[in-house]
C-alpha cells in the first residue's frame, strides 16, 4: 500500500436527513479520485434505496451500451443486521463492518462510505471511523436544524441536534481508539442562484456555526438540472471528455464547483505505487 499508515482514507458522506445529495456528492467524489488514479472502494450503508450502488450500476450499463472506457469502484452494500434482540443486532453490525473495512483497507487508497438519510447503529460505526466527514445540507434554515438550534437573531448556538452529538461522540471514540481526528465539513448542497437574501442569511448562520460545532464549512454546490439528469446515465460532470454527451456552458461552471469542492476538502494526496487499470483492463 502506498498511504504511509498502510491503510486508507476513510470519507463518510452523512447526514440524518434525506434528499440532501449525500449519494450525488459521493459519485462526483468518487468519480474525481478514480480519475487521479485512485483506487477507491465503495460502501453503500443506504440498504432501502442503494441510490450510490444505483448510480454505478448504471454507469456499468451505460459504459457497456456505448463502449465506452470510465472508471468504476468496486461497491458493497451493507444491510443492517435484524436478527435477535437489540445486543445481538449491534453485534452482528458491528462484526460485519469492521470485518469489510479491514478488508477494503488492504487495497484501497479511498474508502468512500454513504450513509442512510436516518441514524442507524452502521451509520454511527461508519461515523466513528471517518477521516473526512461530509454533511451536504440544503439551503435553508430547516436544514440548519439537522446542526444546532439558533437563535434567529444572533445564529447564536442554543442547543446541538442530535447529529451533531452523534458527530461528537464519534469524534470521542475516534481520539481514544487511534488517536485520530475528524475532519467534519458542512457543505450547502442545491444552492439557488435565485433567492439572494436567504443566501446571505444561511452563509452567515453556517459561519458562526462552524467554529462553535466544530466543522469547517465549505460552499458545496448550485442547484442544477444537470445533477439530476446524470443519474441515469450513472454519469458525473467529471466524465464529459470520455462521453460523447454535449458540453455547455451550464456544464463547465458545473464542473468548476466540482474542482472547487474537491479542493475544498483537502484531501491527503497518496503516492502511487502502479497505475490502475480501468474497467476494460486498460492500464491508464
Ligand atoms: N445540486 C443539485 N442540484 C439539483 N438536484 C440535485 C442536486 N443534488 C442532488 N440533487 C437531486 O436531489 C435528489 C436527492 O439527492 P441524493 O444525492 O439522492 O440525496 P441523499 O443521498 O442525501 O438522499 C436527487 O434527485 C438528486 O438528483
Ligand atoms: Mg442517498
Amino acid at each position: 500500500m502506498p498511504n504511509k499508515k498502510n491503510k486508507a482514507h476513510i470519507i463518510v458522506v452523512g447526514n440524518e436527513k434525506g434528499g440532501s445529495g449525500k449519494s450525488t456528492t459521493a459519485m462526483h467524489i468518487v468519480v474525481s479520485l478514480m480519475k487521479k488514479n485512485y483506487s477507491v472502494s465503495v460502501v453503500d450503508l443506504d440498504s432501502r434505496q442503494k441510490s450510490l450502488a444505483r448510480y454505478l450500476e448504471n454507469r456499468l450499463n451505460y459504459a457497456n451500451a456505448h463502449d465506452l472506457t470510465l472508471s468504476i469502484p468496486d461497491v458493497y452494500i451493507l444491510s443492517r443486521s435484524m436478527e435477535g434482540d437489540v445486543d445481538n443486532m449491534m453485534f452482528e453490525d458491528t462484526k460485519n463492518f469492521s470485518e469489510l473495512i479491514e478488508e477494503l483497507h488492504k487495497d484501497s487508497d479511498f474508502i468512500l462510505i454513504d450513509c442512510p438519510g436516518s441514524d442507524s447503529n452502521l451509520a454511527r460505526l461508519a461515523h466513528s471511523v471517518a477521516d473526512t466527514l461530509i454533511t451536504p445540507i440544503n439551503d435553508s434554515f430547516v436544514d440548519l436544524d439537522l446542526l444546532a438550534t439558533v437563535n434567529p437573531d444572533t445564529y447564536k448556538v442554543e442547543k446541538l441536534s442530535l447529529y451533531s452529538e452523534m458527530v461528537w461522540d464519534a469524534r470521542k471514540h475516534r481520539a481514544m481508539t487511534d488517536r485520530g481526528t475528524i475532519d467534519w465539513i458542512v457543505m450547502r448542497n442545491r444552492v439557488s442562484t435565485l433567492d439572494a437574501k436567504n443566501k446571505r442569511r444561511v452563509n452567515s448562520a453556517l459561519k458562526e456555526l462552524q467554529k462553535r460545532v466544530s466543522f469547517r464549512y465549505v460552499q458545496g454546490l448550485a442547484e442544477r438540472v444537470i445533477y439530476r439528469e446524470l443519474f441515469p446515465k450513472g454519469l458525473t460532470l467529471v466524465d464529459f471528455r470520455d462521453t460523447d454527451e454535449k458540453v455547455t456552458m451550464s456544464h463547465i461552471a458545473a464542473r468548476q464547483e466540482i474542482r472547487r469542492l474537491m479542493a475544498d476538502l483537502n484531501l491527503p494526496e497518496i503516492e502511487k505505487e502502479k497505475p490502475q487499470a480501468d474497467l476494460k483492463g486498460n492500464v491508464a
